[in-house]
């Protein structure tokens, strides 16, 4: 039962229903609510609260709330506040497909922002107060201290800052949680910040809970939901080249003298790329790994699980059906190896950059001279967002981007004359790998490194039309810096949008 779990007296008292819960919500809210790649998200108030919105439309009563979270979440929360037309203002991150749909036909302001910057924007008051914090934990201890679920995101925040807290004590996450999570209380605002005493991956600078003020909670409801978990996706052939690519580059640069057998500090993206990255890494010669990362994923249990990889540190799991199964089968395993932090921690430019990281992050498209686009199709449709690429990108290691070569069937190629969209200037991508091939840009001066993308990345069927592009730049640019063509440049995503395929006929 999960009145068991709530070992504070006074908070016992406060058990509610989620109707009653939701009630607690009022028209304009900003609501904080927890969650992070379909782990850790309140599952019964927000579906309480989309259906309670519906009701006072149906009414002709206005009602909307502003939402923030840590990252996605799953259909009971996105799902049902995106189709409950609940949802006024949304940040800082979105995959579910309706709210995808409303955002993109304007009916959600949407703020996509890089993960790491929410928790010190939000303390910095840039957006305002929060009124209520709606946060799933797997239980209350009797201090009235949290103990946080499969994932941290921002709840360490949002408990602190909003007015009111509402919890959904989820008696499906297993006890064998407490201890893994490292709750670091250290941070502050500048003039005040001080370093973040973080020197390994695996090292542990905070606490197992979250304090919560017990007089700030206004209600808990209590469940037995399971966390989203996205059935699993066989790895593909294409996926599997690129991960092919990624592990001989490796490989590469240990026997350059740049890395050691046991790597640095890998982050990996979601997805069928990195999934298969993961795979690749089980045979490949390297041992003694170590992960600094935003989620983890099916890949890095068995990694773990190995002995090849000896600790994970995340904000989120994100695993499939299967591996939540596996994942409470060997927790014992895992507990010692695995760290959840917050995302402000997790995803820290000082940290990523201090342990040299290793980033692997999937892509839009790319242009020539290695600008990616992350998040906008045909520069304007919102995929899903920036994430916490940037936060790696720019300061990691070795930053990495993946895509296949072409999208929709051949119809749209990866690789651009111009990206549409910049997420991660040219500065901040070093190597681009489709199942094509691998590029490798350090040290390239942008004409070298539009070669080196056309002849190793781009499709062949789009190969000769990038290379008559580039010819022509190079005869009639502006500048030759960056030979472009601005006229031209975006012509292909016009053609797309104009009859559906990138090709000229
Ligand atoms: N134009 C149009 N659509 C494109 C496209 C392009 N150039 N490239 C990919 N897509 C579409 C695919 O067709 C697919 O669509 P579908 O869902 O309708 O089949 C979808 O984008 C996903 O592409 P896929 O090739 O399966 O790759 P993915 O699952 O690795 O996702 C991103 C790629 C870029 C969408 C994803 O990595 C992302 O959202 N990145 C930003 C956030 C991030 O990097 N987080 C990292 C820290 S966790």
């Amino acid at each position: 039962m999960s009145i068991d779990r709530i070992a504070h007296p006074g908070l016992r008292e406060r058990i509610m229903s989620a109707d009653e819960a939701a009630a607690l919500i009022r028209p304009g809210d900003t609501v904080g609510m927890s969650g992070f790649t379909g782990a850790g998200y309140p599952k019964a108030i927000p579906p309480a609260l989309a259906a309670r919105i519906e009701a006072a439309h149906a009414a002709g009563e206005a009602f909307r709330i502003r939402l923030w979270t840590g990252a996605s979440t799953g259909p009971e929360l996105d799902g049902a506040l995106s189709r409950s037309d609940a949802i006024e203002y949304r940040l800082p991150y979105n995959s579910d497909p309706v709210g995808r749909d409303k955002i993109n036909r304007g009916e959600i302001d949407y703020l996509d922002m890089h993960l790491s910057h929410v928790a010190p924007m939000v303390w910095e008051g840039f957006f305002g107060p929060l009124d209520v914090a709606v946060i799933e934990v797997a239980g209350i201890n009797a201090d009235g201290s949290l103990i946080p679920a499969t994932s941290v995101g921002n709840n360490k925040t949002w408990l602190d800052r909003a007015d009111k807290v509402i919890l959904e004590v989820n008696g499906w996450h297993d006890l064998r949680l407490e201890g893994m999570h490292d709750i670091y209380y250290g941070t502050a605002l500048p003039p005040n910040r001080v370093p973040i005493p973080m020197l390994r991956a695996d090292d542990r600078i905070g606490q197992t809970t979250f304090r919560c003020d017990p007089d700030k909670v206004a209600g808990i409801v209590l469940t037995d939901l399971p966390d989203r978990n996205t059935p699993f996706t066989p790895i593909g052939a294409v996926s599997r080249e690129i991960a092919g690519l990624i592990v001989d580059f490796l490989g590469h640069e240990v026997r350059a003298g740049r890395l050691s057998n046991s790597l640095l500090p890998l982050q990996s993206g979601v997805g069928n790329v990195a999934n298969a990255v993961l795979e690749g890494l089980k045979t490949a010669p390297f041992e003694g790994l170590t992960a600094y990362t935003e989620v983890l994923q099916d890949g890095m249990l068995e990694l773990l699980e190995s002995g090849k990889l000896l600790s994970c540190s995340t904000t989120a799991l994100s695993l499939s059906p299967e591996g939540a199964a596996r994942f409470r089968e060997n927790l014992d395993v895992f507990r010692d190896k695995l760290i959840l932090r917050t995302t402000e921690i997790s995803n820290h430019p000082e940290v990523i950059r201090r342990l040299g990281c290793i980033s692997m992050n999937g892509m839009i498209e790319a242009d020539i001279y290695g600008n990616v686009n992350s998040s906008l199709v045909m520069g304007s449709k919102i995929m899903n967002g920036i994430g916490g690429s940037g936060d790696f990108a720019r300061n990691a290691y070795l930053s990495i981007f993946v895509s296949p070569s072409t999208a929709k069937g051949g119809r749209i190629s990866a690789i651009v004359p111009q990206a549409s969209h910049v997420d991660h200037i040219t500065q901040d991508v070093q190597v681009i790998v489709t199942e094509q091939g691998l590029a490798d840009l350090r040290g390239l001066a942008p004409r070298k490194r539009a070669e080196a993308i056309i002849a190793n990345c781009a499709h062949p069927e789009y190969r000769e039309a990038l290379r008559d592009y580039y010819d022509r730049a190079l005869a009639g640019a502006y500048g030759l810096q960056t030979p472009s063509l601005p006229g031209e440049a975006l012509s292909w995503h016009q053609r797309f949008i104009d009859t559906g395929d990138m090709r000229a006929k």
